[in-house]
């Protein structure tokens, strides 16, 4: 497994594979890999020659009151994980590598970056379209991989792939869980005992409105019967309960008659943990 720090070291790199008419998929990822980012790194395994996988913690998508700091971080076993997986190529740029001094042009998706966990986290979107721009230049993939757990991320990510013509396409993955329920997430580490056996309530609060979906229950009575569940978390602040269309992240109203997307926000201490399902009314 080739290991570039440097842009001009994993384009050559992709370069070569290209000139041997080999396809290139990209994971970008955080690193502090878990079986969530493992599963995305399968499927770009299946649908590409070549596979490199991106570790870049990138500055700027986190608020300056947020965990960038604390940000979980253990290259040697990322490493030891990705080559594992049969990865090709691991692009590990460092801040100054990848943004260099003065940058000033950004990539923005405003309609859906300022909605939803936007609204939330001011300028947070507008750093992930400006990053995976940059991963998508640097790299070059035919594919590129991500999870269905941020799903207002792979919305905007798709969006700004279809308005800037960007030629590659947008593979998405289902959501990695452990046993009980509970999506993978790097942060999940950082959940003490009750925080963490209380944070199964949010993928149990989405099995609940997977159910009554089925009956075209009021977006209301959807939105009251996941809020109960989440009530038992005593540890946990509900942030947000949001029930969107699918497709376009719109509001919803009235009887559920479409595809919804079930987005949660919920804050356990510093941990901000999130989860979604897509939930339709039955035929
Ligand atoms: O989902 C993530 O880990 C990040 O937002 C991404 C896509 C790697 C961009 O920094």
């Amino acid at each position: 497994m080739k290991i570039c720090r440097t842009k001009a070291d994993v384009r050559e790199t992709v370069r070569a594979w290209k000139r041997q008419g080999e396809s290139v998929g990209v994971v970008p990822t955080m690193g502090y890999l878990h079986e969530g980012h493992l599963g995305l790194v399968r499927l770009a395994r299946e649908k590409a020659d070549r596979v490199v996988a991106t570790i870049f913690v990138n500055p700027t998508q986190f608020g300056p009151n947020e965990d960038l700091a604390t940000y979980p971080r253990d290259e040697a076993r990322d490493l030891a994980l990705l080559e594992a997986e049969g990865v090709d190529a691991v692009f590990l740029p460092s801040v100054d590598e990848m943004y260099g001094v003065g940058g000033d042009t950004y990539v923005e998706v405003p309609g859906l970056s300022g909605i939803l966990q936007g609204a939330l986290r001011p300028g947070h979107f507008r750093g992930v379209s400006t990053v995976v721009t940059k991963l998508f230049n640097i790299v070059t993939p035919d594919f590129a991989v991500f999870g269905e757990k941020d799903y207002q991320q792979l919305t905007l990510i798709k969006q700004m792939v279809r308005d800037l013509d960007m030629p590659l396409e947008i593979v998405p993955h289902p959501t990695v869980r452990e046993a009980d329920g509970l999506a993978m997430s790097s942060r999940n580490v950082r959940l003490d005992t009750q925080q963490r056996a209380e944070a199964v309530l949010l993928s149990r609060s989405l099995a609940k409105a997977e159910e009554l979906a089925a009956s075209r229950p009021e977006i209301s009575k959807l939105d009251a019967a996941i809020r109960s569940v989440l009530a038992e978390a005593t540890t946990g602040e509900v942030k947000s309960v949001d029930i969107r269309d699918a497709e376009t992240l719109e509001e919803l109203t009235g009887p559920l008659d479409r595809p919804a997307v079930v987005l949660l926000a919920v804050r356990f201490g510093t941990v901000l943990l999130i989860d979604q399902r897509v939930v339709a009314p039955a035929d």
